[in-house]
């Protein structure tokens, strides 16, 4: 995990908003993993999907002048395939990482714990850094919230009333 974390930091260079972003996703994402007993492979997938999750947004607003999910999720996956496989990451789960990363806005296609996982993380990180509201908290809670682990920790640091 240490040669992943080191490459999305090399990545985004001074870019410290975006590599804390990435850390606290990775960091939730991973203590849900272990606290919902996931497998080690799909702790592995999960954790290295949380550090490259926004990978693709330098490219997005270079592109397209624009960062929403959508061009981010298009341009994420050959960023990271391309930092995974320097690292010789096993093929399998760098194509689960890589669609994982390509689809992560798209809460449709929550396909596996891994993806709900990291769902729930990126929420944990994005209701603190975006300033939501406490009726938008609710709404994500009821909407994307689903292990045990990521509902104690929304409860736990943003409190509603009722
Ligand atoms: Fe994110």
């Amino acid at each position: 995990m240490h040669k992943v974390i080191t490459s999305m930091v090399e990545y985004f260079g001074c870019d410290v908003r975006r590599i804390n972003h990435a850390l606290k996703v990775y960091g939730l994402a991973s203590t849900i993993c272990r606290c919902e007993n996931l497998c080690e492979q799909d702790i592995e997938v999960t954790e290295i999907a949380a550090v490259l999750h926004d990978i693709g947004i330098l490219v997005s607003e270079k592109k397209y002048g624009s960062c929403i999910g959508k061009y981010q999720e298009l341009e994420g996956p050959a960023i990271a395939h391309a930092i995974l496989d320097k690292l010789r990451t096993k093929p399998d789960t760098i194509a689960r990482v890589c669609y994982l990363i390509g689809n992560h806005h798209t809460y449709t296609k929550i396909d596996g714990i891994d993806f709900q996982i990291l769902v729930e993380a990126d929420f944990l990180v994005n209701i603190y850094e975006d300033e939501m509201d406490e009726k938008m908290v609710k709404s994500i809670k009821e909407k994307y919230f689903k292990t045990n682990t990521g509902l104690q920790l929304l409860d736990s640091m943003f409190v509603l009333i009722s």
